[in-house]
């Protein structure tokens, strides 16, 4: 009762505010400054940082910034289709959501709020292995194509039952991660002690009273939990840093025989989250994945690795006519991801482009997001002369 009032006029007082914010961010820039606003410094960051230096995770979006498009004029460009089809999904734009984990904690919405507003954008919703709303949930309320993005876990039994709530719900596409064999050197989540769920702490009890809407909001919602995993995991003591969950959980003895057997087992579509390489770009093919989504994770994986829209061509060039090749991380602007579709890639993806706006207000800043990506795409095209996506070529662009 009392908990109820108290939503009510926190959601009173607060929706005008957010609102108005939400509508005065016109990129990611502007939604990253309202989450880092919003939400307790550990959250924040835990979203918003990388390994090591940051090398990579700087990289992977100035690396759109040393080449440039080329546009052709007087081309008719009143109608513009942005649909495309990806591992046998078609999606009404190319960039779709990448799965994230543990989205609760960003805002109480979650999963429910990313998974409805893709839908509403006509393209696929990722989910994590690590998400925090039910894959049968998911499955029964969103039309539009859905990914399960899975870890690799040593229980056998796990990854069984994962398979067997993807295909009850009715999950499209499979993507098993393949670079987090262990995991990357966070420095940001050891400064702020970032764990799941929430440890208190002196420092985090700090951040909670300086940010109450989201306090309230996280204390007085459904209980953290970890649905997918929970019937394998000891939720009284789930209290861990992803160190620990890579190193204690996931199989490092992974190899290309188990990703093979596990396409054979899944038997829709599969592809691979976070090939960098050619040779292994080769072996996706061979194993008969559908997809290969290229990918340092975001650059919070191994820093100095190469950014994904640097590799792109070489990989295209080498199996992008036999493979759906994805191009993820980095991506901030409609024109980037006109750029990696002018090198050859199928779609892109992309994961902080949408987080921060979940942090910022809900189903409602996921929206907004998607809503300014894909205006930048439709008048991108237009100002290139396209008018759709196969339009685009590396006719249309060039390096410095
Ligand atoms: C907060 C956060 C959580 C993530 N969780 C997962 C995860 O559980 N599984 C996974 O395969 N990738 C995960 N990723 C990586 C994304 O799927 C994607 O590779 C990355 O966000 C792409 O880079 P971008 O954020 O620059 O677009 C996560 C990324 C972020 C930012």
């Amino acid at each position: 009762m009392f908990k109820s009032f108290l939503l009510s006029v926190l959601e009173i007082l607060s929706l005008k505010n957010i609102f108005n914010k939400i509508n005065d961010c016109h990129n990611t820039e502007d939604f990253r400054k309202l989450a880092k606003s919003k939400l307790p410094a550990p959250i924040f960051h835990y979203i918003d940082g990388g390994a090591d230096d940051e090398i990579t995770l700087r990289r992977n979006t100035e690396a759109y910034e040393q080449c440039d498009l080329i546009p052709n004029v007087l081309a008719g460009v009143e109608n513009i289709d942005l649909s495309t089809t990806v591992m046998g999904q078609k999606i009404d734009m190319p960039l779709f959501c990448s799965p994230t984990a543990v989205q609760r904690l960003f805002h109480h919405e979650g999963e429910r709020a990313v998974s409805k507003a893709a839908e509403k954008f006509g393209t696929m919703f990722g989910i994590s292995s690590l998400g925090t709303v039910g894959l049968a949930e998911i499955g029964s309320t969103i039309n539009t194509p859905k990914m399960f993005q899975l870890y690799y876990h040593k229980d056998r039994g796990l990854t069984e039952s994962m398979l067997e709530q993807c295909h009850e719900a009715n999950f499209d596409v499979l993507a098993l991660t393949v670079d987090t064999i262990v995991t990357g050197n966070r420095e940001r989540d050891l400064r702020t002690g970032f764990t799941m769920p929430l440890r208190l702490s002196l420092s985090s009890l700090m951040s909670f009273a300086i940010h109450p809407t989201w306090a309230i909001n996280y204390f007085t919602h459904k209980k953290f939990d970890l649905p997918i995993l929970k019937d394998h995991i000891n939720e009284a003591n789930f209290v861990v840093n992803l160190g620990e969950y890579f190193t204690s959980m996931l199989d490092q003895s992974m190899n290309w025989n188990d990703a093979e057997e596990l396409r054979k087992k899944w038997g829709k579509e599969f592809c691979l989250k976070g090939i960098m390489s050619v040779e292994d770009a080769k072996r996706a093919v061979d194993i008969g994945a559908t997809g290969i989504i290229v990918s340092n994770h975001g650059g919070r994986q191994l820093d100095g690795s190469r950014a994904p829209f640097d590799q792109l061509s070489e990989i295209v060039d080498a199996v992008g006519d036999k493979i759906d090749v994805i191009c993820e991380g980095g991506i901030t602007r409609g024109t980037h991801v006109l750029k990696a579709l002018s090198l050859g890639a199928k779609a892109c993806s992309g994961g902080k482009m949408y987080l921060y706006a979940l942090a910022a207000g809900g189903q409602r800043g996921v929206e907004k997001a998607l809503s300014n990506l894909q205006s930048e795409m439709i008048r991108d095209m237009k100002l290139m002369g396209c008018t759709k996506v196969s339009d685009l070529s590396r006719n249309n662009i060039r390096f410095r």
